[in-house]
């Protein structure tokens, strides 16, 4: 039997909020399939963005726990933590989007800084009242932040690094930063064992239809415009989420208590080249779609407001000091999302839902 905790042999008992999104859902698998001994418990509001049918394969897992509620609910979260006798948080739960950061700002505050802040609390008690005085150091509240805290970089600057300074510039980004910024805080005042990950753009299975690689390829299947923002030189770095869950893996039983580490896909990729690279394989993958080819569907549209031009990721501390780097090029991790989403409509068919098609119409202006 696999265990996962490497210094006591004894299963980790985790609680991983947001699990039912795109990233957490991915983590989940991952974290079942190879840690089955360890407890896995989803703590999920099932917003638009949450999903339980990503779920459903792990739903009669002995090992498998899924509650429907929020992270701002310190009730229930003290609850959860008792009873499920929690030692790790792997806290992915958030408003994800910076489109509707724009659009409606107040949920982001929300979440990210208020549910990420209740929850720190909630585990800080824990920490000192039962992790800490029984000695259980491998005890850990992961962070899943992103890059776009360090604000946006110009062609020729340096990928960020862990010391580059935060300059978030949407609504989004700066609800992430203070969350961030509350979590690192609660290591250095109260010596709770926290961690900070700052990643790429994730792409992959399970990722909800407003992301731009779901986006494009679904509207590519529906015969729809593919809307580039701006002049499409925009730059972000392309992280496989299967990659960005190995990563999260070594971090969670490697890392000291109070680290911060970047995780990137080595993939900087224009959004313009990305788009047609997903025509390419379109029309190479479903070569019977009515629009062929599909690069003919492309439509630059009005720029995102506060749009930031480049994203890069310097993964060299998790390379060198935990061994990670990741395995996924752009070009294999297209051509799996690509399928993915050409063999799953029963997945995302349901989620073009009336509240998305408002949404569709008051972010494209159409
Ligand atoms: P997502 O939007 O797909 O999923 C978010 C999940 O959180 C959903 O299941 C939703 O129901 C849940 N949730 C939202 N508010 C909640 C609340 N108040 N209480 C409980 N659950 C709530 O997001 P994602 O893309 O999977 O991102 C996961 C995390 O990774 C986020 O913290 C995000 O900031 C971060 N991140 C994402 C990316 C990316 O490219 N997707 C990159 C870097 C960092
Ligand atoms: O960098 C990490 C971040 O990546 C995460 O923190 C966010 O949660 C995640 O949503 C993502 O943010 P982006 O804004 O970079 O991702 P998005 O998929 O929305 O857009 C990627 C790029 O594509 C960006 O430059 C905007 C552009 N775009 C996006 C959409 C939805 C378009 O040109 N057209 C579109 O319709």
């Amino acid at each position: 039997m696999v265990s996962s905790t490497k210094e006591t042999g004894t299963p980790r008992r985790l609680l991983v909020t947001g699990g039912a999104g795109f990233i957490g859902s991915n983590f989940v698998h991952y974290w079942c399939d190879r840690y089955p001994e360890d407890r896995v418990v989803v703590l999920d509001a099932l917003t638009y963005a949450g999903n339980r049918a990503n779920l459903a394969a792990l739903e009669n897992r002995e090992n498998f726990q899924f509650v429907s509620g929020n992270i701002c609910d310190r009730a229930l979260i003290d609850r959860l933590l008792a009873t499920e006798n929690i030692d790790t948080v792997a806290h992915f739960a958030a408003e994800s989007h910076v489109d509707r950061s724009i659009l409606t700002p107040d949920a982001f505050v929300q979440t990210n800084v208020v549910g990420t802040f209740t929850l720190l609390e909630a585990f800080r008690q824990r920490w000192e009242s039962v992790l800490k005085p029984s000695n259980e150091s491998h005890a850990l509240f992961l962070h899943v932040s992103t890059d776009e805290v360090y604000g946006s970089l110009s062609a020729t600057d340096p990928a960020f690094t862990e010391t580059t300074s935060y300059t978030p510039n949407s609504p989004y980004s700066a609800s992430k930063a203070g969350s961030d910024h509350l979590v690192r805080a609660y290591h250095h005042t109260y010596g709770v064992p926290t961690i900070i990950t700052n990643c790429s753009n994730n792409y992959g299975p399970y990722q909800f239809p407003e992301k731009l690689i779901p986006l494009m390829c679904i509207n590519m299947l529906l015969g729809k415009p593919l809307p580039v923002y701006g002049d499409g030189q925009n730059v972000r770095d392309w992280l496989y989420v299967v990659d960005h869950c190995t990563a999260l893996d070594v971090v969670i039983h490697q890392s000291q208590p109070g680290e911060t580490y970047n995780v990137g896909g080595n993939n900087e990729v224009k959004n313009i080249d990305l788009v047609q690279m997903l025509c390419q394989l379109m029309d190479e993958l479903a070569p019977q779609l009515p629009v062929h080819p599909a690069n003919k569907l492309i439509t630059f549209v009005k720029d995102r407001p506060g749009h930031d031009r480049r994203y890069a990721i310097d993964a060299t501390k998790i390379k060198t000091q935990l061994g990670w780097t990741p395995s996924v090029t752009v070009e294999q991790g297209l051509r799996k999302t690509v399928e993915w989403y050409l063999d799953r409509r029963d997945w995302w068919k349901p989620l073009l839902s009336e509240e998305y098609q408002n949404y569709y119409r008051q972010n494209y202006d159409i």
